[in-house]
This record gives C-alpha cells, sequence and structure tokens, in this order.
C-alpha cells in the first residue's frame, strides 16, 4: 500500500509532483536539501529526553489488547499491529510514540528496512556519504573506528522513542539522518508529510529468514531459550509472524511508494548492492542531494565510502569487534549484526521444499507489480 493510499492526499503546491497527506495543512516544501554545511553532532546526540510514562502506558495497552502469537522472535510473543504487521510489544509501542510524537522535517532521510535486509550496511552507507566531507571516509579518525552504524543512525522505535522517552531531536543538524524498520503504513504521520527522504533496502527473503533465524536464535541461546528449528522458523517467516512481517506486504509497501515517488524513496536490492556496490553509492549520493563531483570521482571517494562500508573492513574494525549498541532490550554486541553477509547462504540452510514455497509466494505476492527479488 503507498501513502497516498493511506491518507487523503493533494499535490506538493511547489512542484506538484509530490503527493502529501491534505490532512496536515502545513505547508510542505518537498525535496529541499538543506545545503547545510554544519558539522553534525558526533555522536549525534538527541537533546533531553522527556519521559512520559502515560503515554507509553497508553500505547502498552492498546497494543496488549491486539492479536498476539509466539513467532520467529527473540521474546516469546509477536503482537499483531492493527495495520496488520507484527512486532514484539516495545518496539511496536515505540513505533505508536514515534508516530505521536516525531516532528520530521523534509530534509530528513529514513533509512527503511525489514530486519535484516541490509540495514547495518545502508547505515554505514549513507553516514559515511553525506558526511565524507567533514569525516574523509579512509581517514583515521572516521567515527566508525569508535561507534557502530546503529549510533550513526539511530532507529526511531529501537534506540529514540524507548523507555518511556519521548526525544529531543530538533537540536540535531540537517540532515538528520533516521532509521525504522516499520511498514510503510505505520511510518511516523509527519515522515509522510514531511516530503522527507526515504532509503528502502531489501534482500531475497530466503536469506533475511535465514539471517533473522540465525539473530534470535543467538539471543534465544543468551536467553536459556530453546532455540527454533530452521523449519519452525520457515513457517512463521511465511506466516508473516516475525519482526516487522510479513516481509512482503513490508517489501510491497514501499516498492509501491518508490514507483509512485522515486524522487522520495530509493530502492535498493542487498544482492544488487553486493553486485555494485559503487553504482548504488553514487545512485545514494545523488538521491540525497549531494552527488560526488568529478574531483571526487578522480580521487576515488566513491570506492573509499564502499571499501570503507564493506562487511570484511567492517568486521575487524574495534567498534564492531568490542563496541556494543543500546537497543530497546538492552545492550547488543555490534558484532551481532555481522554475521556472514552473503548472497545465497540459505542454500546452507533451508530444504529445497522450503526454498520452493518461499519463492511461490514471493512470486504470488509481486505477480504484477513489476518488482522480483
Ligand atoms: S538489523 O539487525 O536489522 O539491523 O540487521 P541488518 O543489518 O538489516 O542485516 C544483517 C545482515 O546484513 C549483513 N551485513 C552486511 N552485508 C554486507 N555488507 C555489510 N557491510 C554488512 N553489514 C551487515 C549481516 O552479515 C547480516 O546478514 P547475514 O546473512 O546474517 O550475514
Amino acid at each position: 500500500m503507498c501513502i497516498a493510499t493511506l491518507l487523503p492526499i493533494i499535490r506538493c503546491t511547489l512542484c506538484y509532483r509530490h503527493l502529501i497527506p491534505a490532512h496536515t495543512l502545513a505547508w510542505t516544501v518537498c525535496r529541499t536539501m538543506s545545503s547545510s554545511s554544519s558539522t553534525p553532532a558526533f555522536p549525534p546526540q538527541e537533546g533531553d529526553a522527556e519521559t512520559n510514562e502515560e503515554l507509553y502506558g497508553q500505547f502498552t495497552e492498546l497494543a496488549s489488547s491486539w492479536p498476539c502469537s509466539g513467532g520467529l522472535s527473540r521474546a516469546k510473543l509477536l503482537y499483531r499491529h492493527e495495520k496488520g504487521w507484527y512486532s514484539t510489544l516495545p518496539p511496536m509501542v515505540g513505533a505508536m510514540v514515534a508516530d505521536a510524537r516525531f516532528a520530521a522535517r523534509p530534509s530528513d532521510i529514513v533509512v527503511a528496512t525489514m530486519p535484516k535486509s541490509g540495514t547495518t550496511w545502508m547505515k554505514a552507507l549513507l553516514y559515511s556519504t553525506v558526511h565524507r566531507r567533514e569525516h574523509a571516509p579512509g581517514g583515521p579518525g572516521h567515527p566508525f573506528n569508535s561507534l557502530g552504524p546503529h549510533d550513526c543512525v539511530r532507529h526511531l522505535e529501537y534506540q529514540l522513542y524507548t523507555r518511556n522517552r519521548v526525544p529531543d531531536l530538533d537540536g540535531l543538524p540537517d540532515p538528520r539522518l533516521l532509521a525504522t524498520h516499520v511498514p510503510l503504513a505505520s511510518l511516523p504521520r509527519s515522515v509522510a508529510a514531511s516530503g522527507c527522504r526515504i532509503v528502502y533496502v531489501c534482500r531475497d527473503p530466503k536469506d533475511t529468514l535465514v539471517s533473522t533465524w540465525s539473530f534470535v536464535n543467538k539471543f534465544r541461546a543468551e536467553d536459556g531459550l530453546e532455540p527454533i528449528p530452521v523449519e519452525a522458523a520457515a513457517g512463521y517467516f511465511c506466516d508473516g509472524v516475525s519482526a516487522s512481517g510479513p516481509y512482503w506486504d513490508h517489501v510491497l509497501g514501499y516498492w509501491r511508494a518508490h514507483l509512485a515517488n522515486p524522487e522520495r524513496v530509493l530502492f535498493f536490492r542487498y544482492e544488487e548492492m553486493s553486485r555494485d556496490p559503487a553504482a548504488h553509492v553514487r545512485r545514494l549520493a545523488e538521491f540525497v542531494g549531494r552527488p560526488f563531483s568529478a574531483e571526487e570521482e578522480e580521487d576515488g571517494a566513491v570506492d573509499a565510502v564502499v571499501k570503507l562500508c564493506s562487511f570484511e573492513h567492517m568486521t575487524g574494525l574495534e567498534a564492531t569487534k568490542s563496541g556494543k549498541t543500546e537497543l530497546v532490550l538492552g545492550a547488543v554486541e555490534n558484532s551481532s549484526f555481522f554475521r556472514r553477509g552473503l548472497v545465497g547462504d540459505w542454500e546452507n540452510h533451508l530444504s529445497p521444499e522450503t526454498a520452493r514455497r518461499i519463492d511461490a509466494i514471493t512470486e504470488a505476492k509481486f505477480r504484477g507489480f513489476g518488482l522480483s527479488v
């Protein structure tokens, strides 16, 4: 479902091409990328967070009343949001608080992904591309030496709107780089209204499943829980009962938004990024309004970004090897976000029948939308 089908819409009064919800009477400037060259706060700091137990309590009570079931998850239960997607309770509540309180700006750039689809990689690429003038990708003092990509580009519902906090993000300089795993239908309404840009990454569902399954079982082991067998994990995944699932609705939502508004929603595939990362870095830079100059091209700036963010380089960094990221459920070792980083690792884990079942669902769900993964 695309943003335009969710809300009454009007055309942007400036360019008459971008769609914005009519219910926000805010005058919205589409795609006016800030040319501000102000030095970004590093590490990016939100201002003092107000705490609002009452707001979180209300949303927790509401979400707790929705259907829930066991699923492909570290926690025992996944709840079904009224808009049809599944999540454990804390990030679902965080997404609802972000919807109520987050004030997007036209200059914001939001990384949107299904979990385990290339989020960490895209956060690294986006941060290093946008901030390449202040932080040279090959330079010794690059932020990635001390912070993981998840602390450079923070998730709304897993990092910012958590633990009763309502952060003050107003002080962050443009462009604010943020991330979310929520489906398009549950993006904070100000994101839809602001005209800000969204960078989406999708991945072969079979690799997304295997990556999710490995991640979940790692934490289940730490929690003293039984591992979920891969075939059971595949069953949950196909039924949509995994974080931010169903996978197919998630991908299709952003794909349709991309088709409707390619200047606002960039759509990348993990497999294509792996095949030609440099071409994707160029497209990303253009999309965010910071294309590489001829001089930068000559100096090898694109390759420097690719190399900096490569799986091999990132896994060797001290910030990956010994750093942690504070998420809604506690601190997570940065190394957990890097496993194999391969295309097609599913072949080592899924039976041919399971792979065929997933491919058949993909084929049926995406048929007629011009989308293949
Ligand atoms: S999360 O938890 O949602 O943020 O996870 P996400 O980053 O989306 O997905 C993790 C998978 O991405 C792989 N990864 C990378 N691949 C290529 N290049 C880079 N730099 C990179 N960083 C992380 C990571 O290894 C996970 O995939 P699998 O298949 O499990 O290895």
